[in-house]
């Protein structure tokens, strides 16, 4: 489908000045209408439409070209509207994950009749997230309903974390673009199933395994988050089936003990058309040419607003063979939620020097 027209509003990030709150009324009444609307949030960005509107979901895998298996999570305005959408009565564990709400966590729970086959892919589960967002929280409570989204981009390209991306991927395909700032925490959200026992991580993000653990007591990782589903295995999260994020070029993870990593680097540099993503300290070693500045090796979080954004641009490079990312070992806190997106990336190519 492609529409006549795409509005592009602007919006500023704290969405409250008078040109904003017209500009999110209309937003809102396109939902209402049927719509689509692509809004930020502060993982990243969302491309919405009414979640009680099997048409309007309908059309937001018709805009990005996803599989219709791959379930939509749901976002609303706030957490105490949950219940309306879910089967929560003797849930123990979603008391517990309030706390991160609103944020970067989607919880898994038993859904309502209300909500349509066509958004959960026919699951008895639905994903559902509340952002922090101002933008984001304002728009869904001008909608009144409960707003599905995926994240901006078309299926299989890395999520969108600013507005230029969205209008990359989905200019003539969706009604309204909210454009503001880019997004603070630069990975999608955390997903936890709150539907076993007990609690499973299905995707590492913002809220970590040991934010959960804290809060939950034991938290089972799927099996999806580090390693590759083999033919015939059924996803938990079933969009981990898929290609993902990845750009044009193949992507490769570099990893070893700093010294071999950069004389690695160094040499590919030699043999050109390579684009290598590397920390702040690799900088003066292999200098600016082609290369992308993630942030300081400890610093997860960094990584995680910069990664996707990085990923992208490789793809306005002509002629490239080959992207090398250095990572780093630990998977503590933000770096499991970077390096579960980078595997997925790279098509789990590691390269060990
Ligand atoms: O941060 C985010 O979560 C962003 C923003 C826009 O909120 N949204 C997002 O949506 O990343 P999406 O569709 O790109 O990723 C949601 C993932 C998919 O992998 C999907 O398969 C999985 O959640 N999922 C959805 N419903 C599920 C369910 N009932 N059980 C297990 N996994 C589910
Ligand atoms: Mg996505």
């Amino acid at each position: 489908m492609i529409l006549e027209n795409t509005h592009i509003l602007e919006i500023s990030d704290t969405a409250d000045t008078k040109d904003d709150r017209e500009n999110l009324a209309f937003a809102a009444e396109m939902i209402r209408r049927g719509g689509t609307v692509c809004f930020p949030t502060e993982t990243v960005y969302g491309l919405g439409a009414n979640a009680l509107d099997p048409a309007a979901s309908a059309s937001i895998f018709e805009a990005k070209g996803r599989p219709q298996d791959n379930p939509l999570i749901i976002h609303l305005d706030s957490p105490d509207k949950i219940e309306q959408y879910c089967e929560t009565e003797g849930n123990a564990y979603l008391p517990k994950i309030r706390p991160f709400m609103p944020g970067p966590i989607t919880a898994v729970l038993k859904k309502r009749a209300c909500i349509p086959d066509v958004v959960t892919a026919n699951l008895e589960s639905v994903g559902v997230r509340i952002p922090s967002h101002p933008v984001a929280h304002a728009f869904l409570e001008l909608c009144g309903v409960p707003v599905a989204a995926p994240s901006a981009n078309l299926s299989g390209r890395p999520s969108p974390t600013c507005a230029r991306h969205v209008i990359d991927d989905l200019y003539g395909k969706v009604d309204v673009i909210l454009a503001a700032g880019e997004s603070n925490v630069g990975l999608e959200s955390t997903i936890v199933s709150l539907v076993t026992d007990p609690p499973t991580l299905l995707r590492p993000g913002g809220i970590t395994y040991e934010m959960l653990c804290g809060a939950l007591g034991e938290v089972a990782v799927s099996s999806a988050v580090l390693s590759e589903m083999k033919p015939g295995d059924t996803a938990v999260a079933p969009g981990m089936k898929y290609k993902h994020y990845a750009p044009r070029t193949p992507v490769f993870l570099v990893v070893g003990e700093d010294e071999k990593v950069l004389a690695f680097l160094k040499e590919k540099q030699a043999e050109g058309h390579c684009a290598i993503l590397c920390f702040s300290e690799d900088v003066p070693s292999l200098g600016k040419e082609l290369v992308a500045d993630i942030g300081a090796k400890e610093d997860a979080a960094l990584h995680a607003h910069r990664i996707f954004s990085a990923l992208r641009d490789t793809d306005e490079i002509p002629e490239l063979q080959s992207v090398y990312v250095h990572i780093t070992e630990d998977k503590s806190g933000l770096n499991l939620a970077v390096f579960n997106r980078l595997l997925k990336a790279s098509a789990y190519h590691i390269l060990n020097v």
